[in-house]
């Protein structure tokens, strides 16, 4: 049966990564969450000091740096240049800064490559921004989940609470909301809902009903392939 290629785009806290890595592994594809490659980029920049406005120093960087996925014990990990930073690019201040770089065409530019290069078989459930507009225009099912602020404020907030008992609500919202200003309002690839995706709304539902939702439209996917 062929593999599709499936996306998942939306603002930060709507539910991407949980339903995504669930569908993915119901689906038996590959799980590629984007946002952590913008993530380590981000770290390594911070780490060397290079500021967003040093496109040249960048353009090295995103050349000379290797990021890997690698499951372990059942769950994702991430590699900048053979570290483990799994933990170290989900803070606030790193959720803040992936942002800001990756509003830089170098780093896009360096990051598309990269991206299609790990979705080129297909089988794969990818989660991002731009999956559906610009990465994989082509991609067979896309999806664009959304919620009210204070509904992902609230699921970030409890997420991160686990690690870091000094973020408060007010605080995640407020990273949140600047977050969403970001990423709509940049010149080069923004956030936007694909023509061809599919909205969710996922502020009054469980992961659950969204992974069925989704798991009832990739076998309506499967179906109309087969069938026309
Ligand atoms: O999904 P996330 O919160 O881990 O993403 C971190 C940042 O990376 C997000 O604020 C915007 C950027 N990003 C992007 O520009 N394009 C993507 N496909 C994924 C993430």
């Amino acid at each position: 049966m062929k593999k599709l290629t499936i996306v998942i785009d939306g603002p930060a806290g709507a539910g991407k990564s949980t339903v995504s890595q669930r569908l993915a592994k119901r689906l038996h594809y590959l799980y590629l969450d984007t946002g952590a490659l913008y993530r380590a980029i981000a770290l390594a920049a911070h780490e060397k000091n290079i500021p967003p406005t040093d496109f040249q120093e960048i353009r090295w960087l995103c050349q000379r740096t290797s990021i890997l996925f690698k499951k372990e014990k059942g769950k994702q990990k991430v590699y900048l240049n053979r570290k483990d930073v799994t933990r170290a690019i989900r803070t606030p201040h790193m959720s803040l800064l992936a942002s800001r770089y990756s509003k830089l065409p170098v780093v896009r530019k360096g990051l598309l490559w990269h991206q299609r290069h790990l979705g080129e078989q297909g089988g794969i459930v990818a989660e991002g921004r731009d999956l559906g507009t610009v990465v994989f225009p082509k991609a067979e099912l896309k999806f664009f989940l959304v919620a009210s602020l204070k509904e992902r404020a609230k699921r970030r907030y409890l997420e991160l609470k686990r690690t870091d008992k000094k973020s408060s609500l007010k605080n995640v919202e407020k990273e949140i909301q600047k977050r969403d200003r970001e990423d709509r309002q940049r010149a080069l690839a923004p956030l936007k809902k694909a023509k061809d995706a599919i909205e969710i709304d996922t502020t009054w539902m469980t992961i659950d009903q969204v992974v069925e939702e989704m798991y009832k439209k990739f076998q309506d996917k499967i179906h109309e392939n087969y069938c026309s």
